[in-house]
């Protein structure tokens, strides 16, 4: 009889425990919402989820705020929200680097697979070759010719091992077969204004983060990674034209901690959607060389495969290029 009276109650416990969750998910959100990028501040990744996370606010009317994590190549901060609670007020905003960093690391603190909700994707941005003004090579073949000759002498600013920065540099050596000096920032932010004051020679980063750099000639720049010339960077030849075999785009995706509840992913999934359809944030990201993803990419399941090819895809090219973080 008491067998079944503490088997009755523990069935009852997970009754109220679960309607006691999507009640809870029925209110959602009842404060503000973190929202974790793993780079410095001004930069590429911070540009896209400020744009999405002031109209996310205004649609769940909770403050979406977002934090900058820099260190390790954004794995500091995804290993943080891969621990936080799951209880859909800390999110996730990252890169390609989630697909790189599981073979980057061999002992990264946690699994992209498993230890997350994929909530959407969000946008795919190209990167662009850019130095400081008066590095001397004036196109791209100069460029990597310049590159051949001098190796070490040139320095490569990236934002820490699994960063798109450094995922774009460890290509552009491989084709050239030369090895630069590598200089590791927070973020791509600080590390174009080093571009810019001259301390640094270059830096292969997102339009997000050089479309205003280049039109205003504060930066030398040689190609873009996109398989077609950019509307608002017309001059820009693309790394094909130019015969650098190297196109890559950055893809960015919403993620919470495993084990969110369903319905709150699916709010957010909502909100994302609502966010990437917003004319301001379609004209910015325009504005920047990219654009939203469509609804139907903007999903846990498309984000979810996204990640999955991709890790099987930078596995091989790593592995063939031999570059790891530990
Ligand atoms: C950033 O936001 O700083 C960049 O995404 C860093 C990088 O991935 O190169």
């Amino acid at each position: 009889m008491k067998k079944t009276a503490s088997a009755f109650a523990a069935s009852m416990l997970a009754l109220g425990l679960s309607f006691a969750g999507s009640a809870l998910a029925q209110d959602y959100p009842t404060k503000p919402i973190t929202v974790v990028v793993p780079f410095s501040a001004g930069g590429p990744t911070d540009t896209v989820a400020r744009l999405v996370a002031e109209v996310m606010s205004q649609d769940l009317g909770q403050q979406v705020v977002v934090q900058n994590v820099g260190g390790a190549g954004g794995t500091l901060g995804a290993g943080q929200v891969a621990t936080a609670p799951n209880d859909g007020y800390t999110l996730l905003l990252h890169h390609i680097g989630m697909s790189t960093a599981p073979t980057l690391y061999r002992s990264l603190p946690y699994d992209p697979t498993t230890d997350f909700a994929p909530i959407g994707l969000i946008t795919a941005v190209p990167m662009t070759l850019v130095a400081r003004k008066d590095f001397e090579p004036n196109t791209l073949a100069e460029m990597m010719d310049y590159i051949k000759a001098n190796g070490e002498n040139v320095t490569y600013a990236h934002a820490g091992i699994g960063s798109a920065s450094q995922l774009c540099g460890m290509l552009l050596m491989d084709a050239l077969d030369a090895q630069m000096t590598t200089v590791p920032y927070q973020g791509s932010g600080p590390a174009m204004t080093d571009i810019i004051g001259g301390q640094v020679d270059m830096i292969c980063d997102q339009t997000t983060n050089t479309t205003s750099q280049i039109q205003a000639s504060e930066v030398k720049a040689y190609g873009v990674t996109s398989l077609n010339r950019l509307g608002n960077l017309p001059d820009l030849p693309t790394t094909k034209e130019g015969g650098l075999d190297l196109e890559i785009g950055v893809w960015h995706g919403l993620y919470a901690p495993a084990g969110t509840d369903p319905a709150i992913v699916e709010r957010l999934e909502a909100s994302l959607k609502v966010a990437l359809a917003n004319e301001t944030v379609v004209s910015r990201f325009a504005e920047l060389g990219t654009y939203p993803v469509t609804a139907d990419e903007a999903t846990p399941e498309a984000l979810t495969q996204t990640l999955a090819s991709q890790i099987e895809l930078w596995r091989a090219v790593i592995e063939a290029a031999g570059v790891y973080a530990d």
